[in-house]
């Protein structure tokens, strides 16, 4: 009878035990490993992600807890937005590719295998692929950036206008206002500020005033001490008219002067009858077109290319033709399905990865790496569920550099730690 005794008590003991702990630490003992850092604000809330098989109705308590947790119970937190249309396939489970329980691990550090099931042999729904067929990984058969692969030199040229040669600025010893000085990549390209004023992940557009000016002055007249503005042609010929009338009204005399010792020279195409002024109107006119040369076919014209035909043909003294400054691009995204981030790489040098802009001598040469650079590093020698990352070595996962919900991550499924308190 003893024995039992012992063996109820024993077993008593058990659920007793079981239970008690289970009350005292939440559903941990069911658990199948701890939750991930951004989901520990869940708690011991199982039932948020296993979905009581009978929800709880007034006085009578929820009855078990779903295995499998469905894609609803993570909607009701997070909306997230299909991967894409063309998909011939349902989006695989929320929880097949963001694994929980294994700690605190980057939830959104997804396996490759949630895309390459798809990837590996990829079809669409309209029959065309726009896209690669085969990418199984990206150190061994993931396509060249498309940048590099579609675009031919003369849309480059179109796109991209201006006239520069990275060869020769990064000369050593280049001539400079205030003697020779020898300029970096960061003298000219600095990380484009986000709205908050902090460093984005992005190179912001080379700016003319910042860079530029210094040494490509745009002075037009030696009687004026400014410089023109570097704005639209018609801002620029507003000044011009402005400061060389100005400084005739400030010095009757100068003007007086110059017009009576009016050197015997030969007239400006196109001008021939302004070339020995008469009067201050003249003198006016006949210094402002110079300026209008100078700065024309001179100065803009060592950077931009103008689209006017009759402006690059002779000036018209009429009414002289203005420059149209063929539009600039300076794109600040050359991925449309890609990420990159500068920051994350600022131990390594530029050239290393836009090894061609040294010996570079067009501005319309693309001067973005292939993906060979890439690979030196991202080496898929580590897996964010495989073994620490190696020395050397940097992660190479498809969720490193590629957003699945939605292009460019428009749709972010983060809500509010808040949100959830109020569940
Ligand atoms: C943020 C959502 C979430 C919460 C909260 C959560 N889990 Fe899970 N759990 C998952 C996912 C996702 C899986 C993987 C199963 C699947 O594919 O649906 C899983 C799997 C499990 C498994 C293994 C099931 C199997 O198939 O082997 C157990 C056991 C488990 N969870 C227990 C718990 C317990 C106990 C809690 C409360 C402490 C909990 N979970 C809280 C998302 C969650
Ligand atoms: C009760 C609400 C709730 C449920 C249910 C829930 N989550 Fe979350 N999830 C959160 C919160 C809160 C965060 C943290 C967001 C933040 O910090 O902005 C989060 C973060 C995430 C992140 C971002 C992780 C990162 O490191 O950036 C992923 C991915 C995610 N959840 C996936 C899931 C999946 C998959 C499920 C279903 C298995 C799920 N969540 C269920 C509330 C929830
Ligand atoms: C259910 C199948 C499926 C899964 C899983 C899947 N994809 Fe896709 N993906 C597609 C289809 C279909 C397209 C469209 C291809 C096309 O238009 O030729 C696509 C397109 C893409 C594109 C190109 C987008 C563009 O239009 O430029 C990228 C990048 C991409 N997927 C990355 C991923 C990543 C990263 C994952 C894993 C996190 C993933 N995919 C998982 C089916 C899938
Ligand atoms: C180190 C960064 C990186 C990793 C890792 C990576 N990709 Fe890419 N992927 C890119 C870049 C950059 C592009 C070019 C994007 C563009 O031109 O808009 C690209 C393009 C693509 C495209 C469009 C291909 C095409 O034909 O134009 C698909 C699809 C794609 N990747 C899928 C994947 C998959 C699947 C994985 C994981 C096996 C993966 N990528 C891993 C950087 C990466
Ligand atoms: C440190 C002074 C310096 C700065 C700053 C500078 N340049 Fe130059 N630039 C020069 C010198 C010197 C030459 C003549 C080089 C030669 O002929 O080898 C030159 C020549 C040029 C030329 C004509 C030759 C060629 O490159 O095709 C262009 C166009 C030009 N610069 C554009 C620019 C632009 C655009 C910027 C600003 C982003 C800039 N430069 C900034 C010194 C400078
Ligand atoms: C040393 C090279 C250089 C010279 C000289 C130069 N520019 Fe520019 N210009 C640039 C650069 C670089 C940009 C793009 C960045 C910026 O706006 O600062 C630009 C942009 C412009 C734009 C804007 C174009 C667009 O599509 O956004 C106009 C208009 C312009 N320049 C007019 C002129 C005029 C007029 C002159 C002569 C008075 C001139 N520039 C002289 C380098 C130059
Ligand atoms: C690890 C390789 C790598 C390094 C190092 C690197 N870049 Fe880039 N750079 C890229 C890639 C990839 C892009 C295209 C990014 C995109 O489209 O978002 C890019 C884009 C750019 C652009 C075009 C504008 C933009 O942001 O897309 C400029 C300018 C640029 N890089 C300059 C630099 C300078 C200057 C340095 C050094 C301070 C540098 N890069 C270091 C890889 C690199
Ligand atoms: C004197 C100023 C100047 C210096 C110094 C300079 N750049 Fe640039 N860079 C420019 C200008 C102007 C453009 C835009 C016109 C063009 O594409 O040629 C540009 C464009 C770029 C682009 C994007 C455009 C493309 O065609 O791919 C990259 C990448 C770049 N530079 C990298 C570098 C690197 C790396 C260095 C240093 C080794 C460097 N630059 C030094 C002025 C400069
Ligand atoms: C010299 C080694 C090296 C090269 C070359 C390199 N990377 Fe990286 N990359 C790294 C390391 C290390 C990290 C992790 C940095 C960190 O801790 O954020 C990283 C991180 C990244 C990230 C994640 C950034 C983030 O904000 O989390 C992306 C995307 C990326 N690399 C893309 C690229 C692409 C595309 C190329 C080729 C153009 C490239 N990398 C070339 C070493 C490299
Ligand atoms: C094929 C794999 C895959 C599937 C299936 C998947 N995700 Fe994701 N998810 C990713 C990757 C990769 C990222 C990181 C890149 C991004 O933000 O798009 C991510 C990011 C997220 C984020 C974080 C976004 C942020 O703000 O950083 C949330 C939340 C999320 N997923 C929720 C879900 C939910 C809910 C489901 C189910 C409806 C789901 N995911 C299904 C691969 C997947």
């Amino acid at each position: 009878m003893w024995q039992w005794w012992l063996a109820a008590g024993a077993l008593i003991a058990a659920v007793v035990w079981f239970s008690g702990s289970e009350f005292v630490r939440g559903g941990s003992t069911f658990s199948a490993g701890p939750m991930s850092a951004s989901h520990a604000v869940i708690g011991q809330r199982c039932e948020l992600c296993h979905v009581p098989v009978v929800k709880a109705t007034g006085f009578s308590p929820s009855l078990g807890m779903r295995r499998k947790v469905p894609d609803s119970a993570c909607l009701s937190c997070h909306n997230v937005a299909a991967h894409h249309p063309a998909m011939t396939t349902e989006s695989p489970s929320c929880g097949s590719c963001h694994r929980e329980h294994v700690g605190a691990m980057h939830l959104a550090a997804v396996a490759d295998q949630g895309c390459t099931q798809c990837h590996a042999s990829l079809t669409t729904s309209s029959g065309v692929l726009t896209v690669a067929a085969k990418i199984s990984s990206f150190a061994t058969n993931h396509p060249e950036f498309r940048e590099l692969r579609v675009v031919s030199g003369t849309d480059r040229a179109a796109a991209f206008a201006l006239k520069f040669s990275h060869e020769a600025h990064l000369k050593a010893n280049l001539r400079g206002p205030h003697g020779v000085q020898t300029l970096e990549c960061v003298s000219c390209h600095q990380p484009a500020l986000n709205a908050d004023g902090r460093g984005s992940r992005g190179m912001a557009p080379v700016a003319f005033e910042k860079s530029c000016r210094s040494c490509h002055s745009l002075e037009f007249d030696t009687h004026v001490k400014g410089e023109a503005p570097h704005g639209t042609p018609a801002e620029v010929r507003a000044y011009v008219a402005r400061s060389i009338g100005d400084f005739a009204q400030a010095h009757p005399q100068v003007v007086a002067e110059e017009i009576r010792s009016w050197p015997a020279e030969a007239p400006l195409p196109g001008r021939a009858g302004m070339a020995s002024p008469k009067t201050q109107a003249e003198w006016i006119a006949n210094r402002t077109d110079r300026a209008e040369a100078i700065l024309w076919r001179g100065k803009c014209a060592l950077c931009h290319r103008d689209l006017n035909p009759e402006s690059r043909a002779t000036l018209q003294p009429a009414a002289p033709a203005l420059p149209q400054i063929e539009p600039i691009k300076q794109p600040l995204r050359w991925y449309g399905s890609a990420v990159f981030s500068h920051p994350a790489h600022q131990a390594v040098e530029c050239a290393e990865c836009h090894t061609k802009a040294i010996a570079s001598n067009s501005g319309a040469d693309v001067l973005m790496p292939s993906i060979a650079t890439c690979r030196r590093c991202h080496d898929g020698q580590s897996s964010p569920q495989g073994p620490p990352v190696k020395a050397g070595h940097a992660e190479s996962g498809c969720f490193l550099c590629h957003f699945y919900h939605g292009p460019d991550g428009a749709i972010r499924g983060g809500v509010l730690k808040a949100e959830v308190a109020a569940r």
